[in-house]
């Protein structure tokens, strides 16, 4: 076969050289009938390539199919690498490559339903953070799981549910692995965790929120505190992102380029702030929130930002959460039952994680159960299996792409995904 060149490769060492290409047409710029531009993407990596109309290889009829081309068409160009007299905005590869011959291998239909341009860069973070949560927790000796998301009932309490029918029984698409991780460690496996699909049924239509994410999902067995489960929080995320940080420049300085943002502030061993201290922090700002209660967004933010400038970090775990605003299984904390074994993780005042130790006691189990309003009958099998020997347990639950929209601070959650799933969207 002929010999191609991958276009993130296409550097100065490669001046006067010809190479080909495939890529899709990103941008067509018509300067006259006798020049054009049209930059070719693949993957992450855009290459400038000029037509100018000459005698041997480009015809005025060539510049004219450029110009015709519609955008993500995919082409294939054969041309000499150049380097441009002044520096090229807007592309990855900072040479040129001046066309000699140009093919259209499969057209687009103008109006692309997806970004592609947004979807493939932070795609590359996305997929890069999902990796890195793997193989440092198979290097710290967790299992990875898979439990079912065919379920017959909730996980989260209040969080709706998409219901299906499961032939003939009520069931639903799983809101969490939460109680099938916690049996998993019932059964003996010491520390899991699950990468996969998580379904809400979300009513509102926010920048945060989709009907189907990316789940990470960790349980451990606890030998002294919770804040083992936090140890874990920190290293994970000090790690993903230094890595996101080292191997991942090029698609962050083009996700910069499109929409500029500050670089992630984190500190090497992770801030942990009670929820009271945070409740106090917000007062002494003038905002009075209720200290059994939960923090809405807006006090999040806000949180987020008074953390900043404390504590110059953008990443922190608020800990010791009021019980009654966390579901049935958290436990308590033994010296105030009004109080919680719980965090949650933010990321620019944003929540990306909500983790604590479990109630691992049946009797606990039930009455807390009992006092969430739940009908006990429906989660018997999962209360059953901590009568068999259940040790002291905890984990937590990140949503992958709000981890991705958060570090490249994008505006949206939707942009993480190459086909998201919200309140509005089912197709495609
Ligand atoms: O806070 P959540 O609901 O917690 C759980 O599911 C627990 N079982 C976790 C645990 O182990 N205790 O969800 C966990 C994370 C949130 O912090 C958020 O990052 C993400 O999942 N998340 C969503 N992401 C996108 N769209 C949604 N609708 C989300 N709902 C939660």
């Amino acid at each position: 076969g002929r010999q191609w060149t991958e276009i993130g490769s296409l550097d100065a060492e490669l001046a006067e050289r010809t190479v080909l290409i495939r890529g899709a047409a990103q941008a067509i710029r018509s300067v006259s009938k006798k020049m054009a531009f049209l930059v070719v993407r693949q993957y992450v990596s855009t290459v400038q390539c000029v037509l100018v109309v000459n005698k041997e290889w480009v015809s005025p009829q060539m510049v004219k199919f450029a110009t015709g081309l519609s955008k993500e068409s995919i082409v294939d160009v054969e041309g000499v690498v150049s380097i441009p007299k002044d520096p090229i905005k807007g592309t990855t590869q900072q040479v040129e490559v001046q066309v000699r011959k140009l093919y259209c291998i499969n057209r687009a239909m103008p109006n692309l339903p997806i970004n592609i341009e947004d979807a493939a860069r932070s795609e590359m973070e996305f997929e890069k953070a999902e990796q890195i949560f793997r193989r440092f927790l198979l290097s710290e000796g967790f299992v990875g799981i898979h439990t079912p998301k065919l379920v017959p009932g909730s996980s989260e309490g209040g969080a709706a549910v998409f219901k299906l029918d499961y032939k003939g029984q009520p069931a639903c698409l799983a809101q969490s692995p939460q109680l099938y991780k916690q049996m998993a460690i019932c059964g003996g496996f010491g520390r899991v965790f699950e990468v996969g699909s998580v379904f809400r049924a979300e009513d509102s239509y926010t920048h945060r929120h989709l009907c189907e994410f990316v789940g990470l999902d960790v349980e451990m067995e606890i030998k002294e505190h919770y804040f083992e489960v936090c140890d874990v929080v920190d290293r994970l995320f000090v790690a993903m992102f230094d890595y996101l940080n080292e191997n991942c420049k090029k698609e962050l300085d083009s996700i910069n380029r499109q929409n500029p943002f500050e670089p992630l502030k984190y500190l090497r061993n992770t801030l942990r702030l009670t929820f009271l201290e945070g409740v106090e922090m917000l007062k002494e700002a003038g905002i009075e929130v209720d200290p059994f209660g939960d923090l809405n967004t807006e006090a999040e933010k806000t949180l987020g930002r008074l953390v900043r400038e404390k504590y110059d970090t953008d990443f922190y775990i608020l800990y010791r959460y009021p019980l009654a605003v966390r579901p049935f299984y958290t436990m308590p904390c033994y010296d105030d039952p009004a109080y919680s074994n719980s965090f949650d993780v933010f990321i620019r005042g944003e929540e990306i994680i909500s983790g604590a130790q479990r109630v691992h006691l049946p009797e606990l189990l039930t009455k807390r159960a009992e006092a969430c309003g739940i009908d006990v009958k429906t989660i018997a099998t999962y209360i059953d299996s901590f009568r068999y020997g259940a040790p002291p347990h905890g984990g937590f639950g990140v949503g992958l792409e709000r981890v991705v929209m958060l570090f490249c601070a994008l505006n949206n959650i939707r942009k993480t995904s190459l086909f998201p799933r919200d309140p509005q969207r089912l197709v495609p």
